[in-house]
């Protein structure tokens, strides 16, 4: 396929010798509608070198440039110099491209092997699994796959909330409220009961938290039964959440939650000290930051107990020195921005250059109609609720509308938790986005189940042509401007998730395949495909088949589900 930027930029370069190939390809750009052609290039910068206006610039260009053969026609509006490609020439292109590559298509080799670990989800055992821990889910997952579609070895890493003060008030109120039974039966629901009513019940008995506190150090300090309950709670909850992750289809290669860095963290408060980084105040030891504009790091409390930022030091070490990564990507709302400004800094104080390769990828908050999520005060919408809730509302749809459908009970997996995710990655990352029943689930629009359904509908298309689709085509049947429309979009996939790398934004890619499914729609509904006209059947069922992949593979990048029935 044909880096068309890059060919019309060496063409242009030929002519004017003045620029450096690298700005022409900045300066190309693609024109707001087509009928200024495919590629636009504007003469501004030229006028102060050549003394001359950018109109006269581009009236002369066009008359001196030789055309290419993927060239149909080069024209000049005012300051611009239009390109036009060939109609023929580029369809035929992208179409054989997307036909020999399929699943491929758009794949592609910058990453070279390159490590990048990915700390995402990172729910809080104790604490419910909610809808903001699913969009570090579901952002994590789909930069992990976009990371590894374009060649890079990829880190996934659950960073889990495993450790810290709130198991101190789950086992104070584990032992004076709690029931075995319950946490068996339910774990992720009964201790999450347990730890708002440890603090309805501390608002009136404040002795209560010095409980937690003495309960976490004893933890810490290695206490038998504090560490029997931690590991108990610890482990019913592992087994919940994996079923959770199980009906997302995420998975991750490492669940090594704060816990796991117990003893690693010794040595970085030794190196931190050798360091001559660390301070005390009020008992407490920190690293000062005050230069840089930020409150301090706390690394230890007065009770000589260790915190969230500590054990994300020394994970950053373990990390570094286990994976060697080139860029560690950490996935949490924005309400962390400075927790992780402040420990980046730190790992730079300590000298080490690579704190320029930590990378935190921040997002917006969830409210749920209107509401913020709050653990504490027990209004949560947990993540379990949504995603069976999904799947409920896909069948009865199925019910009513395709009742003879195989497989409905993965259909209305596929689709749900689709819709789910899809809704998720609509919004540009840093948004807040509400969470609301109806929007996520709505089947019109620009949802996940409306590309899933784009994608069945070409599936079905294809199998009841029951005929084998080739690039052998007759191009000339493919030239109008609907069909054209579906091949632009085919072929900026591949520059579509480059930025969506770039700029740690799966959005983009939501964006890109709502339109593609759109511009199949408008080919879809205006020309018939099973046609009586051979040749011209076969050159259509070729746009079908490589908009299907696309379709596909672009929700594969989102880890969504492209059942090929619906
Ligand atoms: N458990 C944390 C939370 O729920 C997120 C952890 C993110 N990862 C990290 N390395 N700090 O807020």
């Amino acid at each position: 396929m044909i880096n068309y930027k890059m060919k019309l930029s060496e063409l242009i370069q030929q002519y004017i010798p003045q620029l450096e190939l690298k700005e022409i390809q900045d300066l190309l750009e693609i024109p707001p509608n087509t009928e200024m052609g495919d590629f636009a290039f504007p003469c501004f910068k030229l006028a102060k070198t050549l003394k001359k206006s950018p109109q006269i610039i581009a009236e002369e260009l066009v008359n001196k440039i030789d055309i290419p053969n993927y060239v149909e026609r080069v024209k000049n509006t005012g300051p611009y110099l239009n390109f036009f490609l060939d109609r023929k020439y580029f369809v035929q292109d992208i179409v054989q491209e997307v036909l020999k590559s399929r699943s491929k298509y758009g794949a592609q080799n910058i990453g070279d092997g390159k490590t990048i670990c990915i700390d995402f989800s990172a729910p809080n055992i104790a604490k419910p699994f909610h809808v903001g821990h699913l969009r570090s889910t579901v952002i994590g997952n789909a930069l992990y796959r976009i990371h590894n579609y374009l060649g890079y070895n990829c880190i996934g890493i659950n960073h889990l909330g495993d450790w810290g003060t709130q198991f101190g008030k789950v086992i104070v109120a584990y032992k004076n409220w709690g029931v075995k039974e319950e946490i068996e039966k339910d774990p992720i629901n009964t201790l999450l009961n347990l730890y708002v009513k440890f603090h309805d019940e501390a608002v009136n008995k404040p002795s209560l938290e010095d409980e937690a506190r003495e309960w976490f150090v004893k933890m810490e300090a290695g206490d038998e039964e504090a560490l029997s309950l931690w590991k108990w709670f610890s482990t019913e909850t592992l087994k919940e959440l994996k079923k959770i992750y199980e009906i997302l289809g995420v998975s991750f290669d490492y669940f090594t939650g704060e816990s796991f860095y117990n003893d690693k963290i010794d040595s970085v408060i030794n190196e931190l000290k050798g360091k001559s980084l660390l301070k005390e105040s009020e008992g407490a030891t920190l690293v000062d930051l005050d230069e840089y504009n930020m409150p301090p790091c706390l690394v230890q409390k007065k009770d000589g107990s260790t915190l969230y930022a500590t054990r994300d030091i020394a994970a950053a070490l373990y990390r570094k020195n286990n994976y060697d990564f080139e860029k560690c990507i950490y996935v949490t709302d924005y309400s962390q921005n400075l927790h992780f400004s402040q420990w980046f800094k730190v790992i730079e104080l300590m000298g080490y250059t690579w704190a320029n390769d930590l990378v935190h990828v921040p997002f917006g908050r969830v409210t749920h109609e209107g509401k913020r999520i709050q653990t504490r005060k027990g209004t949560v919408v947990l993540l379990e609720d949504v995603l069976t809730g999904a799947i409920e509302r896909v069948k009865e749809i199925v019910e009513e509308k395709n009742p003879n459908l195989n497989n409905k009970e993965q259909v209305a997996k596929d689709v749900g938790v689709g819709a789910v995710i899809f809704n998720d990655l609509s919004n540009n990352r840093i948004k807040d986005i509400s969470f609301s029943w109806d929007t996520a689930f709505s089947f019109e629009g620009e949802t996940g189940p409306y590309v899933q359904y784009t994608h069945a509908r070409a599936c079905s298309v294809l199998k009841k042509s029951n005929q084998n689709v080739d690039a052998d085509v007759n191009y000339d049947l493919l030239t109008d401007d609907i069909t054209v429309d579906v091949v632009r979009l085919i072929q900026q996939f591949p520059q579509v998730i480059l930025d969506a790398q770039r700029k740690n934004e799966p959005s983009l890619i939501t964006r890109y395949v709502v339109d593609l499914a759109q511009a199949f729609n408008r080919f879809y509904n205006q020309h018939h495909i099973n046609v009586e006209d051979q040749e011209l059947k076969k050159a259509r069922l070729a746009i079908v088949e490589s908009s299907k992949l696309v379709i596909k593979n672009a929700l594969d990048l989102l880890g969504i589900k492209a059942p090929e029935e619906m």
